[in-house]
């Protein structure tokens, strides 16, 4: 199949243009190539490339920054998948989308998970502009798939785990504080970039959760990350009200890959799992960039 990759020099991005890369012919792009806020631009890139498959991985993702920068989020989030839905529409090829947990307000107890199913009600811009940019794919193109994501992490790009290890590579004196009450599925970018192939391939359809099994806290994730990566480490967990932020973030993100499994398709791994594997595969890497070697 021929797939046109829009934000593909971003984390999950990145890990979608390896994956895809093995079976099928890949454009990747990157703003600078195809800024899909850009009706115009959008409409004749599809037009000229006429893809099976357009992936969007792009997005405003600094979730303080929407609070401010709400234009720049709404252009990116909202108009942007409108404009590659659209375009999908009319020159007919399939439309895979990614959102995320932050649709949710996350008032549901722990360890409910939300379901697909489940009514969004976003309580940050950024949240809002990921919902808003759902529905407009859902308005747009009828060939679509939006897939929810959580507490992505992979190699390339900046990520929770990145700065947990720089901040324990700088060996302050005083212990990393980190959020004990948030809960969420750490999701590997490239397992979902795996779960997104193999969706494509056989062409599902609508809404999916798609996050590692499992579920933790950001100290738990925090712990168990610097553990594996056996970099010694002082953290001590701390309430969300201890550590102010421009947004509010849920504080129960936990997903269910409901339809996944109903489907029979599910191949998300418990993120202990996942995340052992990152740390087996990535380490050096992961340890010279936070050394400021790359
Ligand atoms: N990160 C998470 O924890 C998380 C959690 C849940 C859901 N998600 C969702 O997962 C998806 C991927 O996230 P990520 O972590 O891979 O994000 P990321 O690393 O920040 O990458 C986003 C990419 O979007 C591109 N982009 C920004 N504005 C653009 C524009 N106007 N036109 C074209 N491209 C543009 C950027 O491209 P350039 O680099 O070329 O400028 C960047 O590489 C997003 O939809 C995000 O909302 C992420």
């Amino acid at each position: 199949m021929k797939i046109l990759l829009c934000g593909g020099r971003g984390q999950l991005g990145t890990e979608c243009n390896k994956v895809f890369g093995e079976r099928h012919e890949v454009v990747s792009v990157g703003s600078a190539e195809l800024d899909i806020a850009d009706q115009e631009v959008v409409y004749n890139a599809v037009r000229r490339m006429r893809p099976h498959v357009i992936v969007n991985c792009a997005a405003f993702t600094k979730v303080d920054a929407c609070e401010v920068e709400r234009d720049a989020a709404w252009a990116v989030n909202v108009e942007g998948p409108r404009n590659l839905a659209r375009a999908a529409s009319i020159f007919e090829a399939t439309f895979v989308h990614v959102s995320t947990d932050y649709v949710f307000d996350g008032k549901k107890k722990v360890p409910d998970p939300y379901y697909e199913s489940d009514i969004p009600n976003p309580i940050s811009y950024y949240g809002i502009t990921k919902w808003e940019g759902e529905e407009a794919v859902r308005v747009e193109c009828r060939n679509h798939m939006i897939l929810r994501t959580a507490w992505l992490y992979g190699e390339k790009g900046g990520n929770f785990l990145k700065t947990m290890l720089r901040l324990a590579l700088k060996g302050h004196a005083e212990a990393i504080r980190v959020v004990n009450d948030q809960f969420g599925s750490p999701t590997w970018a490239w397992r979902l970039a795996l779960q997104m192939e193999r969706l494509v391939t056989k062409s599902g359809r609508g809404t999916y959760h798609v996050t590692a099994e499992g579920w933790c806290t950001w100290y738990e994730l925090a712990a168990y990350f610097l553990d594996r990566m056996k970099v010694p480490h002082r953290i001590i967990p701390i309430a969300t009200s201890e550590y102010p932020s421009a947004a509010t973030r849920p504080s129960n993100s936990i997903l269910a890959n409901r339809r996944l499994k109903e489907a029979g398709e599910n191949i998300m791994e418990d993120w202990r799992e996942d995340v052992k594997t990152f740390v087996d595969r990535s380490r050096e890497i992961l340890l010279r960039e936070a050394a400021g070697g790359i």
